[in-house]
């Protein structure tokens, strides 16, 4: 049996597993440990809450005699670690608090998780670091994707950040021999996700009638994976990976930023125009007066040191670990679509405070 200590888990990954793993391991333990920072929202746990099984803690991957409390008390063996700060453009207005919770806080972690573990002679632990197919860098048109032998070349604060934080993982593996994995995954989507990423900011600002902010020329490409695809190749890696290895996860599935937004206007426009209980839902929509919201599409300035495409190689997953995706981008941005319009407590209540201010401020102001 599992006793799990989840960081991050009140984010739009981390919340998205411990709904996914409850589900197929219901005798495993669940500990979410979260600082709740902008990102993090104890609402997306609220089924969860309803579950003996699980547990939420209030507070910072930073705070060591706090995890290795939890480590012992909750007699722990696997750390899956979400906890990140995870939006490239925050980093590169703000690049401190990467710094502090992706390569410190991660730091931080590794050190309990040697105390706890290691130095007690613990070797049935586990400890799963999430990162980024970002570490890579950018490819060019032409390139294979990215494989776990690519070499690192982080653009990004981001980037960087978790890229250090990998290397600080490997190195606990190498020179401590804790149980660690790695995952590089590629950009994801689904529910719970923060509406400042790509998608959830779309559909969002097409209901609201707000610009659609196309950075430079949208040719920029990103390999888009359905949220429980990624959390279900996190789950083969923490059942059957090999302690030290690094798994690339993805889909195979590279659109350009341009044609997603664009694919997100004909599909609300589809719903919107169809359904008149949700265009009268949605008043400010243009699809709700029979208008295509591509008319909403502005391009904006680049980001500074935009990378230019992503692609992620998954062949060791599949071929060692029998991955596959179970959704196609298709049946995904459907699934996310329908549930945008089925929880708009959800995200309307964003659109209060952080949302609001970052959309008026960087898009509109
Ligand atoms: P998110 O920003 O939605 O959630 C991050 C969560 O971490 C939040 O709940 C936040 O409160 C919590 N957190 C932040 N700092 C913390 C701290 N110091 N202590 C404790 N909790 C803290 O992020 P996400 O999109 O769910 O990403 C989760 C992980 O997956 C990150 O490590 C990210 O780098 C990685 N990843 C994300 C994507 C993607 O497309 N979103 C793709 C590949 C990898
Ligand atoms: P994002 O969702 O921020 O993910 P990441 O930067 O981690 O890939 O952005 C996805 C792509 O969409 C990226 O190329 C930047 C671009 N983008 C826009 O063009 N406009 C936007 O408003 C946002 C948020 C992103």
């Amino acid at each position: 049996m599992k006793h799990l200590l989840v960081t991050g888990g009140a984010g739009f990954i981390g919340a998205n597993f411990v709904y996914y793993w409850l589900n197929k391991y219901p005798e495993d333990h669940i500990v979410v440990l979260d600082a709740l920072t902008y990102a993090g929202n104890r609402t997306n746990l609220l089924e969860a809450e309803k579950n003996p099984k699980f547990e939420f803690v209030h507070g910072n991957i930073l705070d060591q005699p706090l995890v290795e409390t939890l480590l012992k008390k909750h007699n722990i063996n696997t750390i899956v670690h979400f906890a990140a700060e995870s939006h490239v453009d925050r980093s590169i207005h703000g690049p401190d608090e990467f710094i502090n919770t992706n390569i410190v806080g991660t730091h931080t972690l590794l050190k309990a998780s040697k105390k706890i573990w290691l130095d007690q002679g613990r070797t049935d632990h586990r400890f799963h670091h999430i990162s980024t197919d970002e570490v890579y860098g950018t490819l060019g048109p032409n390139d294979l994707p990215f494989t776990e032998k690519t070499a690192y070349a982080p653009n990004s604060p981001y980037a960087a950040s978790k890229a250090a934080s990998d290397h600080l993982v490997r190195a606990y593996h190498e020179t401590y021999g804790l149980n660690t994995t790695i995952s590089n995954c590629s950009n994801n989507y689904g529910p719970f996700q923060f509406p400042e990423k790509l998608i959830p900011l779309v559909i969002i600002n097409i209901l609201f009638n707000k610009p659609l902010p196309i950075y430079g020329d949208g040719k920029q490409i990103r390999d888009w994976l359905y949220v429980d695809d990624h959390n279900r190749g996190v789950d083969l890696i923490i059942k059957k990976g090999t302690p030290g290895q690094t798994y690339n996860i993805g889909g195979s599935n590279e659109w350009a930023n341009i044609d997603i937004v664009n694919l997100i206007c004909e599909l609300i426009f589809e719903k919107l125009s169809g359904d008149p209980g949700l265009a009268e839902r949605f008043p400010d929509s243009p699809a709700s007066k029979n208008i295509n919201p591509k008319v909403l599409i502005e391009h904006v300035k680049d980001r500074a040191g935009h990378d230019r495409r992503y692609a992620i190689d998954a062949g060791q997953l599949i071929k060692k670990l029998d991955y596959s995706p179970a959704e196609s981008f298709e049946t995904g941005i459907r699934k996310t679509l329908n549930w945008f319009f089925e929880n708009e407590m959800w995200w309307n209540r964003l659109l209060d405070d952080s949302y609001k201010c970052w959309i008026e401020k960087n898009y509109i102001g």
